[in-house]
């Protein structure tokens, strides 16, 4: 499988493929429809998304919250590429990223599910879990 990571821009016409995916992975599931996902400070978050074949298999979003830390946010891989490693990979570049542009932290909702694919990158649970969407989240930080 050979991947290309890249950050799209306000007008990358790629936005829409990496929306779509988000869509499917992550709201579609939870009963959400495509006209009630928003996505507060899109437009003022970085979007990395891993591709292949010039398709959007994976994404990430980064949202400053201050100079120093951000919130990694939703985090989707395609179905037929999860448990292949985009995951990891997707996060390690989304991290180099933020570092090189001087943030020493990142904070993020995990998922239930999701937890123990944080805790291998290196994020820590923080606090009692909590409701977002109608489903269980933990707040998980890194500093570096
Ligand atoms: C959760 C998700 C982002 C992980 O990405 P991925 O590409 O499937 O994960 P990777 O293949 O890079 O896995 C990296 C490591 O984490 C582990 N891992 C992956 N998903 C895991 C999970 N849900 N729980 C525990 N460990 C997990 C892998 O086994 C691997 O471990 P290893 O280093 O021992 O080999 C992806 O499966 C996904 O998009 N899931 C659906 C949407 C979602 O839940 N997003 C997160 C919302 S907070």
């Amino acid at each position: 499988m050979s991947l290309e990571f890249r950050f799209l821009g306000r007008d990358d016409p790629l936005r829409e493929q990496a929306r779509e995916l988000r869509f499917r992975v992550l709201r579609e599931p939870l009963g959400f429809s495509r006209a009630e996902v928003t996505v507060e400070g899109e437009n003022d978050s970085i979007l990395l998304a891993a591709l292949e074949e010039g398709r959007v298999v994976a994404c990430v979003m980064f949202t400053p919250h201050t100079a120093e830390r951000g919130q990694l946010r939703q985090m989707a891989v395609h179905p037929s590429r999860q448990g292949t490693g985009v995951g990891r990979v997707l996060v390690r570049q989304l991290e180099q990223a933020a570092a090189a542009q001087g943030f020493e932290e990142i904070e993020l909702h995990a998922r239930d599910h999701a937890v123990g694919f944080y805790e291998k990158l290196g994020y820590a649970r923080e606090g009692a879990p909590f409701i977002e969407l109608g489903i269980e989240h933990v707040l998980m930080r890194k500093r570096w």
